[in-house]
């Protein structure tokens, strides 16, 4: 089959929705168009059932007790939000230690970085060059006054899975409330908050080929109760924690999309693995000096991170994004030239944290496309490494960091 460009291997910023999400939302735009908070006729009946089965297909998906323990929000970011400066606030008597790890994502450092404005003290535990969490370190970080531990299922840049699982269970002997940013993970791998200790996980449909603009938090009701101050007052819906009207196609994608996730995950990450090592080992065997970041097994199945010494990822970016969408770091951060502190956060230097590139591959690409974006990627890093000065001289034996780069 022809290949249609571009082609897409950035998935780990979005995902295509599927048509299958497609059409199950088209019907609330239209003929279903109710309010769910209207109770008293039936399209009010209708969309409030729409809703009602999104968040049990959302609830099978986690491995939640019960549906109502999910709140539905605008996406991953203010999932994020609500967590953290939700139990900020209801838990403030109790404490205001929170702790965290230097590589999530911006939402999570950010609504730290605000709370460390307003007297919160915050620990960001750091990562092993692996990029995990080494739960020791969790826990020598936790004090008497730490009301929340929140470290992310899945790193968005390099994939690397934590033991969420260990960090539940050090969470609940301390009594601690645990929150897990799981937006990369869900769908992609089994999550499951009963097992796996979570009190509050923060997830978005755009990542799992549902439509962008929703997401949810889920929020447990026993063992403990976690409560959370809401960030938005209104009409009390969402159980009081998110007001405002409920998006309800939206909705009804993001289940849509849940379910289809958790019928296909086995197969699809097989498959996806299977693409994903191809691709690793074209370019590892072939390109010297090029560097796995992350770790090599615990980590998402669609997610490849390489750094190529010598060349800057945004150059490599360049020249292949005609024809091949990738990221040299989050999709947020990828808008600046900064490295990518995730790649710093493992131990790299500054040269290879600018030099990396993610390739994350999504449920629509085929083995075609991802021969085709393996053999590019070499031609385009032969050719930059052929205009490099300082690739030419390490060739040539030259230590370059002894190298005295001022005049005198
Ligand atoms: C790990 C992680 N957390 C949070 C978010 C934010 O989610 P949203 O885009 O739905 O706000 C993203 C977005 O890509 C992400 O990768």
């Amino acid at each position: 089959m022809a290949l249609k460009f571009p082609i897409f291997l950035d998935a780990q910023s979005t995902t295509p929705v599927d048509p299958r999400v497609v059409d199950a939302m088209l019907p609330y735009f239209t003929e279903k168009f109710g309010h769910p908070a209207s109770r008293n006729h039936p399209f009010g009946w209708e969309a409030e059932a729409a809703v009602d089965e999104a968040r049990a297909q959302l609830a099978r998906l986690i491995g939640a007790r019960d549906a109502k323990e999910l709140v539905f929000t605008s996406g991953g970011t203010e999932s994020i939000n609500l967590a953290i400066k939700g139990v900020a606030e209801m838990y403030r008597e109790k404490g205001n230690h929170i702790v965290t790890t230097v590589i999530e994502q911006r939402a999570g450092l950010d609504v730290c970085k605000r709370l460390e404005r307003q007297g919160f003290e915050v620990a960001y535990v750091p990562v092993q060059p692996d990029g995990l969490v080494d739960v020791e370190t969790v826990r020598k970080a936790v004090t008497d006054k730490t009301i929340l531990i929140s470290v992310m299922f899945a790193n968005n840049e390099i994939g690397t899975i934590q033991d969420v699982a260990a960090i539940g269970k050090l969470a609940k002997e301390k009594g601690i409330i645990f929150h897990t940013d799981a937006t990369q993970a869900l769908g992609k791998i089994p999550v499951d908050v009963e097992a796996m200790g979570i009190d509050l996980l923060s997830c978005t449909s755009h990542l799992i080929y549902g439509p962008k603009g929703v997401g949810a938090l889920y929020v447990r009701r026993k063992a403990p109760r976690v409560r959370i101050a809401p960030l938005i007052d209104g009409g009390g819906h969402e159980r009081g924690m998110r007001s405002g009207t409920l998006p309800v196609p939206l909705i009804v994608g993001f289940g849509r999309a849940a379910e289809i996730c958790g019928e296909v995950m086995a197969e699809e990450r097989t498959r996806l693995a299977g693409l994903r090592d191809h691709l690793q080992d074209v370019i590892l065997s072939n390109v010297d000096e090029a560097f796995l970041n992350g770790h090599p097994e615990r980590r998402l199945p669609h997610n490849l991170n390489i750094s190529f010494a010598y060349v800057e990822g945004e150059s490599v970016l360049m020249g292949l994004n005609k024809e091949t969408a990738l990221s040299s770091g989050s999709a947020c951060t990828s808008s600046t030239l900064e490295p990518s502190y995730v790649i710093a956060a493992l131990g790299a230097s500054a040269e290879l944290a600018h030099s990396s590139i993610r390739f994350s591959l999504h449920r629509f690409n085929t083995a075609e496309e991802i021969d085709y974006v393996g053999q590019r990627t070499l031609e385009v890093v032969k050719r930059l490494r052929e205009m490099s000065p300082l690739y030419e001289l390490a060739k040539e034996g030259v230590d370059i960091k002894s190298i005295q780069w001022k005049a005198e």
